[in-house]
């Protein structure tokens, strides 16, 4: 990707990091997906005072991303609140499959002032993974 539309990715996810709620964990997370569409789509994570009702930011810039339009993961960024890498959970994992295939795409793991922590990709995070493919749909 290019340089500059890669620093305007993780921008993107710095200042979703700044929009998160955490209240609880106090542990800010933000994303930000450049998208087939050419559109950045970002989220932040959102707590909630029912603790497992609390929604992830990777997965808050997912919804974003199929509301804008958007269906396919390029890139994706995510900005963690320090020097420990934030890597997406396992859900997340699999809901990032969900729209960067099985061959996956670029995932930039950052800190909460842009700076890069790690280079991977979403298949080698979520190795052997089950998707759209497996889904067996000949039976109704
Ligand atoms: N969190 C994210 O938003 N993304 C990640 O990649 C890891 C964790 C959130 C969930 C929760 O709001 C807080 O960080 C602490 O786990």
């Amino acid at each position: 990707m290019a340089e500059e539309r890669l620093a305007e990715l993780i921008a993107a996810a710095v200042a979703a990091n700044e929009m998160a709620y955490a209240p609880y964990s106090k542990h800010p997370v933000g994303s930000a997906i450049l998208a087939n569409d050419g559109e950045i789509y970002a989220g932040c994570n959102v707590e909630n005072a029912a603790y497992p009702l609390g929604q992830c930011a990777e997965a808050t810039a997912v919804g974003s991303m199929v509301m804008g339009g958007g269906h396919r993961i390029l890139h994706i960024v995510v900005a963690g609140p320090g020097d420990h890498l934030c890597t997406p959970c396992g859900g997340c994992r699999q809901s990032i499959r969900e729209f960067a295939g099985v061959a996956g795409a670029p995932v930039t793991i950052c800190d909460h002032k842009g700076n890069i922590l790690l280079e991977t990709n979403s298949a080698e995070l979520l190795p052997l993974s089950f998707g759209p493919e497996n889904v067996d749909m000949t039976r109704s």
